[in-house]
């Protein structure tokens, strides 16, 4: 098939899954045009794609599950039998539901899945857990991800008969409730207004930082890395044990799963 154009759909609250989408998308022989849905607006873009595009979803593993806030942006996505390959970072503990979900949730809009993805990576909450990850080996193999789609979407001359099949149950896990919702050091808030600005969930008040709307926030921890002042924080208690609890269940050596 002559394809058309590399669309990246992803969502990357500190930038990990943007890492990685970015180098498989280096090695996809197609003129790539992004759209990076962790960036709040009002206005939702059109996302309709043709179908010799080929679309390179990619979300980071919250509670075991597709981000909601991404699905949100899913109203306004079509294909017309479009190939798309799907790509979940995870902070080694497990990614259970999350590509099963953004496959069929892709698939039931018009897309056809011809690959997917589950990379390990730094905890971006415990960052001591897969520290570093993405790190050489992993790119090495991201980019073989890459390339490999890449001849397939060259290769091929229809994707109808691609039957991905990845891990993942129905009814998927209950998406657990938000609970590490950055706190504000008054002492240290300038009011500048960059968490709020860069919240991917509209959380913060743009009028005055200062304050979070707890049910809006998805504990992403974007604003804690936004803020150049570090007057955002968690409160240690709840970091020690959650860093206990999954020091028990994550392991910092896994292994990438490639579905092709
Ligand atoms: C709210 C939240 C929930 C998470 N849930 C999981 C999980 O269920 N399993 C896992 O291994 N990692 C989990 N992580 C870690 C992220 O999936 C991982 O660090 C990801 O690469 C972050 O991507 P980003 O840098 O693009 O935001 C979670 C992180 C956050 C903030």
């Amino acid at each position: 098939m002559k394809m058309n154009e590399l669309k990246l759909v992803y969502f990357s609250p500190t930038g990990t899954t943007r890492k990685v989408i970015m180098e498989a998308a280096a090695n996809i022989d197609l003129k790539s045009v992004s759209y990076d849905l962790t960036v709040h607006k009002e206005k939702k873009p059109s996302l309709k794609f043709k179908s010799n595009d080929l679309v390179l979803f990619g979300i980071p593993v919250y509670a075991g599950r597709v981000p909601a806030v991404f699905l949100e942006y899913f109203e306004a996505l079509s294909g017309q039998g479009t190939p798309a390959a799907l790509i979940a970072t995870y902070g080694c503990r497990e990614y259970e539901d999350a590509l099963l979900e953004l496959k069929n949730e892709v698939e039931s809009r018009g897309f056809k899945v011809i690959g997917a993805a589950a990379f390990p990576t730094e905890h971006s909450i415990v960052r001591s857990i897969g520290l570093g990850r993405p790190n050489k080996q992993d790119l090495k193999e991201i980019a073989d991800f890459g390339k490999q789609l890449s001849r397939r979407v060259h290769t091929e001359a229809s994707f109808e008969p691609f039957n991905i099949s990845v891990p993942g149950n129905t009814p998927y896990r209950k998406a657990g409730a938000a609970s590490l919702t950055p706190k504000v050091d008054v002492t240290m808030c300038t009011e500048c207004g960059a968490c709020a600005r860069s919240c991917p969930a509209g959380a913060i008040d743009t009028k005055d930082p200062k304050k979070t709307n707890k049910k809006k926030c998805i504990s992403c921890q974007k604003c804690l890395r936004s803020c150049k002042q570090k007057a955002r924080y968690v409160s240690s208690t709840k970091m020690k044990l959650l860093t206990g609890k999954l020091n028990k269940v994550c392991q910092s050596d896994k292994k990438a799963d490639i579905f092709l």
